[in-house]
C-alpha cells in the first residue's frame, strides 16, 4: 500500500477522539464492573478512568489515525481506532508515573493520581506514611494502564501482518520514553550549558513516543512503505521537539489555570531543559551564581520562582526557546510539502503540528 492508493476520507478531530474515548470508556467501564463483582478494588480501574476523562489532548491517538490516513488507510477504521485508544492508555501510565517521578501536585486541574491516593486513603494515617501509600498505589495503577495498553492493543482485531508491522513499534516506543525518562531524571539537580543532552531527552522522552511512534503506528496498520514511514519521521521529529520545548516553557511561564499543571516543579526538581542550559550558557557571572543558589531548590517559594523565571528571561535564553520552537515547525512545514501523502491527512497533520506546538495547555 502507498499513499497513492485512495484512502478513507479523515472523519476529524472531534469524530476520532469520540471514537477513541468510546474504547477507553467501555473498557475501563468493563473493567470496573469486573473487579466489582469480583469483589475485587474498582476503586482502581474507577481512578484511571477519572484521570483519563479528567482531560487530555488526546494528540498521541489523532496522530495514530492521522498516520493511517498518510499512508492511504482505507477499509474499516475500527481497529485503528482501537489500538489509538491503546497509545492513549500507555500515555496514562506515563504520566501517572512520571507525577509520582517528578513530584508533581496536579494534573489535568486536578490533584495527581498518587495526589489523590494519599488523601484517599489518609484516615488516621501519619502524612509521610499516607504518602508512601499514594505513591505506591499510583505506581500499581500506572502499572495497570501500562498492561492494560496491552490488552487493547491484541484485542483490537488486528491480522497477523498487521501486528508483525505494529509489535515492534510499540516495543520501541517503550524503550524510547523509558530511556527519556531515565536520562530526563539523571540529567535533574545539576545546571550545566549541555543544550545537546536537553534536545536528546525531548527526543526520546516525548518527540518520539508522543509524535513519532503513533504516526508510524498507524501507517504501520494501513502497510505503509518506507518512504511514508520516512516522511513521517521527519515531519514528526521536529514537531515532537517543539511540543516539548514549548512544555518546557509552560513548565516555567504558564498559566496553571490553563495548563493543569505546577509551574515551579521544573524549577524546584531543578530539570535539565535547553531553556535552563542556555539560561546557563548565557549568564553573566552574577546571574550564574544566583541561578546556582536557587535552581533545584526543593523548598523555593513563589517569590524565588519569579526570580528565577526574571533571571532565565534576561538571559534571552526564553527568547531562544522560542526560537528554536519556531524553526522546527518550520522544518516541519517543509517536510510535510514534500511528503506523499493524501491531501486531507496532510491537512491534519497540518493542523495538529500547530495545535501541539502554538498551545497553552
Ligand atoms: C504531557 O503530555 C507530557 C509530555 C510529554 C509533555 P500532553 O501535553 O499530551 O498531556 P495531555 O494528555 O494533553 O494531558
Ligand atoms: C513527561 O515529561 C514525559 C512523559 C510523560 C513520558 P514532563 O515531566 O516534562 O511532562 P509534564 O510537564 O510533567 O507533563
Ligand atoms: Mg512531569
Ligand atoms: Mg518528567
Amino acid at each position: 500500500m502507498t499513499a497513492q492508493t485512495p484512502g478513507a476520507e479523515f472523519p476529524g478531530f472531534a469524530t476520532v477522539r469520540t471514537r477513541i474515548d468510546g474504547f477507553l470508556d467501555d473498557f475501563l467501564t468493563h473493567k470496573t464492573h469486573t473487579a466489582d463483582t469480583q469483589k475485587m478494588p474498582g476503586e482502581v480501574p474507577r481512578t484511571l478512568h477519572d484521570f483519563l476523562f479528567a482531560g487530555g489532548k488526546r494528540l498521541r491517538p489523532l496522530l495514530c489515525v492521522a498516520g493511517w490516513h498518510a499512508a492511504g488507510g482505507h477499509g474499516n477504521p475500527a481497529p485503528t481506532f482501537q489500538v489509538a485508544a491503546s497509545l492513549e492508555m500507555f500515555h496514562a501510565f506515563a504520566l501517572i508515573h512520571d507525577d509520582v517521578m517528578d513530584n508533581s501536585a496536579t494534573r489535568r486541574g486536578r490533584p495527581t493520581v498518587h495526589r489523590q491516593l494519599a488523601a484517599r486513603h489518609q484516615n488516621g494515617r501519619s502524612t509521610a506514611t499516607a504518602d508512601h501509600l499514594g505513591a505506591g498505589a499510583a505506581i500499581l495503577i500506572g502499572d495497570l494502564a501500562l498492561a492494560w495498553s496491552d490488552e487493547l492493543l491484541h484485542t483490537a482485531g488486528l491480522t497477523p501482518k498487521q501486528l508483525r508491522a505494529v509489535l515492534p513499534l510499540i516495543d520501541t516506543m517503550r524503550t524510547e520514553v523509558m530511556y527519556g525518562q531515565y536520562l530526563d531524571l539523571a540529567a535533574a539537580g545539576t545546571l550545566t550549558d549541555d543544550v545537546e543532552l536537553a534536545l536528546t531527552i525531548v527526543r526520546y522522552k516525548t518527540a518520539k513516543y508522543t509524535v513519532e511512534r503513533p504516526l508510524h503506528v498507524g501507517a504501520a496498520l494501513a502497510g505503509a512503505d518506507a518512504p511514508v514511514r520516512a516522511a513521517l519521521s521527519a515531519f514528526a521529529l521536529p514537531v515532537g521537539e517543539a511540543f516539548q520545548l514549548r512544555d518546557d516553557l509552560l513548565g516555567v511561564y504558564g498559566n496553571p489555570a490553563t495548563t493543569g499543571k505546577p509551574c515551579t516543579d521544573d524549577l524546584r526538581e531543578g530539570k535539565h531543559t535547553a531553556l535552563t542550559a542556555l539560561a546557563f550558557r548565557r549568564a553573566s557571572q552574577d546571574q550564574r551564581k544566583s541561578l546556582t543558589g536557587l535552581f533545584g531548590d526543593a523548598d523555593l517559594d513563589e517569590e524565588s520562582c519569579d526570580r528565577l523565571r526574571g533571571i532565565l528571561t534576561a538571559t534571552g535564553a526564553r527568547a531562544a526557546v522560542e526560537q528554536m520552537i519556531q524553526s522546527r515547525c518550520e522544518q516541519a512545514e517543509q517536510a510535510l510539502a514534500r511528503a506523499p501523502f493524501p491531501p486531507a491527512a496532510r491537512h491534519a497533520l497540518h493542523a495538529l503540528a500547530r495545535a501541539a506546538t502554538g498551545r497553552t495547555a
